[in-house]
């Protein structure tokens, strides 16, 4: 076997099988492999007229087939079928050659994996690919951690086959050593449920509320797909909602089962985000409403409970409330994005990775499914900026999240009058409004932990910590 392959990929399954395809149609020699070797052939037959493919039905000649450095993309599911390719292929390369995980694994897992083989001397590249199998085919978003070393091997080709911005950048850059790049689609995907969640629950109100029927409402996110919100999601809703059901003839939205299902990815960014001690509300609320929507037996219990059932508008007011709609799902996006991005920049200092976070909203421009011009505009901040210590203290987010102040509020009122729920509009603006806050009533949770469990507190006049001898005098005592 002639190891003439610059590239290889195993796991051919949808997303594999796309990105060897992107990597073959970029000119690269692609070597091939998968666990079940008609999935291979396959490949190979049905698509060796888009490029050069070294089909392999072996680990063996898989590795015997690429050139050195080795770079063996694997993309199987996260965990367990992971750590398995690992000990089928590490055991065959050699110091410098790299392992390359496109899957959806856990910072955590790559962290560890990149420390074992580092200590082999092979390079492992925990690799954050968004945009779903067309993305892997005609250009995702990149997220590759791992050593530096290997970036200068692999970014080439990476950039090669990325999704490209508006200005012809690749969508992709080197995020940072070990899990950086899984962190960053983790938070990636953790945006992206914010993002759909904010979506919903836009969807809902002009439903409910203004009273629109889900094609009114497409046209509606095509209008405002044609402004801020431009957006790959703001896009595919439109798609969503003007599809009719062959079989039945209904608003294809009104004949999907209203239990919305998550492979994980959301949650971790919550779990994480917890542990780092950074408020990503917005996230958590779209994590959990998801989680509702599934606990039918609970609704059902639930459903004759007291409280308002939506009255549409009449059209003139129901064209005023599209519009404040727009301002409160902006805001919203804002403040979900604020939360994304300190996540990120507190995941970089916990772990010492330096991640740029204008590189990060770069990448995110096009290719992945948070793709929007709106990632062009946190670009420039954090360009301009580079310590910038949240999207808010930007001027322009921060003149906008201003005008839209009046609307976000009146959905919301409108929306708890009506009964709508919107937990992430209303978790969105408690964020704002509690970082903008002069004084929080925290003040009063550390005088309640001080007064039951002795845990202390800080004066707002004197430097140290404090303790009220609550069971006695009252007086105060330095802790
Ligand atoms: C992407 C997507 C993808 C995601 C699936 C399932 O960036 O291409 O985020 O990685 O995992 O679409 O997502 P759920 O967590 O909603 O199941």
């Amino acid at each position: 076997m002639s190891a003439a392959a610059q590239i290889g990929v195993t796991g051919l399954a949808v997303m594999g099988r796309n990105l060897a395809r992107n990597f073959a149609r970029n000119g690269y020699t692609v070597a091939v492999h998968n666990r079940t070797a008609a999935r291979t052939r396959a490949l190979v037959e049905e698509f060796g007229h888009e490029g050069e493919f070294v089909g392999t039905e072996s680990a063996e000649d898989f590795v015997a087939a690429l050139e050195r450095p080795r770079r063996l993309v694997v993309m199987v599911k996260a965990g367990e079928p992971t750590d398995a390719v690992i000990r089928e292929f590490a055991p065959l390369l050699e110091p410098g050659d790299m392992i390359v995980d496109g899957g959806n694994a856990h910072f955590a897992d790559t962290r560890r994996r990149e420390r074992e083989l580092r200590e082999q001397g092979i390079h492992f590249v925990g690799t954050g690919v968004s945009g779903g199998e067309e993305g892997a085919l005609n250009g995702p978003s990149i997220m590759p951690g791992g050593s530096k070393e290997s970036y200068e091997a692999l970014g080439p080709m990476l950039e090669k086959i990325s999704a490209k911005a508006a200005d012809g950048s690749p969508c992709t850059a080197h995020i940072g050593p070990d899990g950086a790049g899984h962190f960053v689609k983790m938070v990636h995907n953790g945006i992206e449920y914010a993002d759909m969640q904010l979506i919903a629950e836009a969807y809902q109100l002009l439903r409910d509320v203004a009273g629109y029927s889900p094609a009114e409402i497409a046209d509606i996110f095509r209008t405002w797909n044609t402004g801020r919100l431009d957006s790959y999601l703001i896009d595919i809703t439109a798609e969503v909602l003007a599809h009719v059901d062959a079989a039945t003839g209904e608003p294809f939205v009104d004949v999907v089962q209203d239990q919305a299902e998550q492979k994980g990815t959301g949650r971790w960014t919550v779990q994480i985000a917890l542990d780092l001690g950074v408020p990503v509300s917005g996230i958590a609320e779209a994590v959990f409403a998801r989680s509702l929507s599934g606990h039918q037996d609970l609704r059902d219990a639930s459903r004759g409970l007291a409280g308002p059932k939506a009255e549409p508008l009449g059209k003139a007011e129901a064209a005023a409330f599209a519009d404040q709609v727009e301002q409160a799902l902006y805001a919203s996006k804002i403040v979900s994005y604020t939360q994304g991005f300190h996540e990120i920049a507190a995941g970089s200092d916990a772990y010492d990775w330096d991640i740029d976070l204008g590189r990060v909203a770069s990448i995110w421009r096009g290719g992945c499914i948070i793709r929007a011009a709106f990632l062009d505009r946190i670009r420039a901040a954090y360009d301009a900026r580079a310590e910038l210590p949240s999207l808010l203290a930007d001027e322009s987010f921060a003149r906008e999240i201003g005008e839209a102040q009046d609307d976000w509020r009146a959905v919301l009122v409108a929306a708890t009058r009506q009964g709508v729920p919107a937990p992430g509009f209303a978790a969105a603006l408690a964020y704002y409004d509690a970082l903008r806050a002069d004084r929080l009533p925290a003040a009063l949770t550390q005088g309640q932990r001080d007064y039951f469990g002795a845990h202390t507190y800080r004066r707002t006049d004197r430097e140290g910590s404090f303790h009220t001898l609550w069971g006695g005098d009252r007086s105060e005592v330095s802790a």
